[in-house]
């Protein structure tokens, strides 16, 4: 299904996030970014969490789920779970000097990973199947890729 003008721009955080979620992890292959090393990487995910992911969820949270809540059941709870995803991210990002570095963030990277494929293939699916196009309409312009 063609992305609704009013999501691309989400879509486009996206494209960005899933780069760094793959440079992140363990098995990322090895791409400039990949292979910083473990202290490049830590400020990489401290600025990529500030500048991009933080208003990146505001957009959606504040934005986009206000105009997509109350048409189903199944799309409230799933909203429901994406945003409780956004805190279990936003906990590990705020956590990940504690500990193991290199395991907290090959768990950030599958975790961001996770989160925003399950928004593209599922979510974003179900807003565009069960919000009024018109509804959708409203929100164009308001939302601006982070980055
Ligand atoms: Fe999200
Ligand atoms: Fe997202």
């Amino acid at each position: 299904m063609k992305r609704h003008e009013a999501i691309v721009p989400l879509s486009h955080d996206h494209h960005q996030a899933l780069r760094f979620a793959t440079a992140m992890q363990k098995k990322a292959a090895p791409t400039k970014r990949a292979l910083q090393s473990l202290e490049e990487k830590l400020e990489d995910a401290k600025r990529t969490y500030e500048i991009e992911l933080v208003p990146h969820f505001a957009h959606e949270e504040e934005i986009l789920f206000p105009v997509a809540r109350g048409y189903s059941k199944e799309l409230d709870e799933m909203i429901d779970s994406i945003i409780e995803e956004h805190r279990i991210i936003k906990e590990a990002f705020l956590t990940i000097t504690e500990g193991n570095l290199e395991d907290n963030l090959d768990r950030i990277g599958k975790l961001v990973e996770k989160h925003v494929r399950t928004e593209e293939r599922e979510l974003f699916q179900k807003i565009q199947e069960v919000v009024p196009d018109e509804k959708l309409r409203e929100i164009i312009g308001k939302i601006i890729p982070v980055k």
